[in-house]
Parts: structure tokens; C-alpha cells; sequence
């Protein structure tokens, strides 16, 4: 009798952290980092492609306009530094406007990822934004976070927590 109640306890004290976790984890992976980036904002293709997201179920949480500064640009894109289209890469995402913004929603770092398409365009599904929208494997018209760890990287890059608001 003893020992079922007091196991009655732990497993349910095991069952509240568990679900704490799962709760937690499940919250930081309905977030996602996305940049409309500056060939989209140049052609005026924010509304569209936002329509898109929406669409699809990914909540705008926050959004911001701005000039990406070099500094910035290189310290955002880091991870790519060895990468031959680094340089090009700053020199583009610095070439006007972006839109940075966080998607909400279920599966948001895979949802965002299937509207946007792949990478290159010539590669990317019919349908997708970048299929749709891109100019080039560079001038793909919007960035988004491809890991939870990237995007807990990303968000905070631009968003205080006070300024995303579900
Ligand atoms: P993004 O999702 O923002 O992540 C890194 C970016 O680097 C990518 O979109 C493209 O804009 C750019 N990129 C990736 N591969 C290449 C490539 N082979 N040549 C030029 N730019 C690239």
C-alpha cells in the first residue's frame, strides 16, 4: 500500500516535469526567424509573401523594417564565413530593405522551410515562394531558421522577448 502510493507520487511528479519539458520544447519550436529579403522588398512582394505564411498557419508575431548594417549582416550569416558566397552574400543582404519577422505556429521552423522552397529556386517545388518569387540561389527572397538551435539563435538577433506578442 505504502509503496504504490508513494510511486503513485513519483510518477506523477515525473509526468509534470516530463510534460513541463515537452510544453517548454514544444513552445521554443513554434518559433522561427524569417527575413524577406531585399530582392522581395524591392519588387514590393512583402504582402505577398506574409499572405503566404499566414496561409499556411504561421502566426506573424513580430516583424521589423530595416537596413541591415554590415557588421550586422556578417554577424548574422557567420555560420556560412567559409563559405565562397559569404562576401556576396553580406554585399546582397545589404543592398536595401529587409523584413525580419517571427512565424508562430505549429512546426514552424519545417512549415516555414516547406513554403519557402528550396534554396535554389531552380530546385524548389512549384507553388513555393521561392519557385514563385526568387531571382537567383542568392536573392532567394526570404531567410528562415533551419533548427530549433539556429532560430534560438536568430530571434533574439533581432527580438526582444517584449516585442514578440502572440
Ligand atoms: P538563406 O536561407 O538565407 O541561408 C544562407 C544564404 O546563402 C541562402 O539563403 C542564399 O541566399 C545564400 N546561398 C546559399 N548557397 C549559395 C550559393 N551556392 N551561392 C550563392 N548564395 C548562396
Amino acid at each position: 500500500m505504502l509503496v504504490s502510493s508513494c510511486w503513485a507520487r513519483i510518477s506523477s511528479r515525473t509526468c509534470f516535469w516530463a510534460e513541463l519539458i515537452r510544453y517548454a520544447h514544444g513552445r521554443a519550436a513554434a518559433r522561427t526567424l524569417s527575413i524577406i529579403k531585399p530582392d522581395a522588398t524591392r519588387r514590393d512582394l512583402t504582402g505577398q509573401i506574409n499572405a503566404r505564411f499566414e496561409a499556411a498557419g504561421l502566426r506573424i508575431v513580430a516583424q521589423r523594417r530595416l537596413q541591415l548594417t554590415r557588421p550586422q549582416a556578417e554577424a548574422f550569416y557567420a555560420v556560412h564565413k567559409e563559405r565562397p558566397f559569404y562576401r556576396s552574400l553580406c554585399e546582397f543582404m545589404t543592398s536595401g530593405p529587409v523584413v525580419v519577422q517571427v512565424l508562430e505556429g505549429e512546426n514552424a521552423i519545417a512549415k516555414n522551410r516547406e513554403v519557402m522552397g528550396a534554396t535554389d529556386p531552380a530546385k524548389a517545388d512549384p507553388g513555393t515562394i521561392r519557385k514563385d518569387f526568387a531571382e537567383s540561389i542568392e536573392a532567394n527572397s526570404a531567410h528562415g531558421s533551419d533548427a530549433p538551435e539556429t532560430a534560438a539563435y536568430e530571434i533574439p538577433f533581432f527580438f526582444a522577448e517584449v516585442d514578440i506578442v502572440g
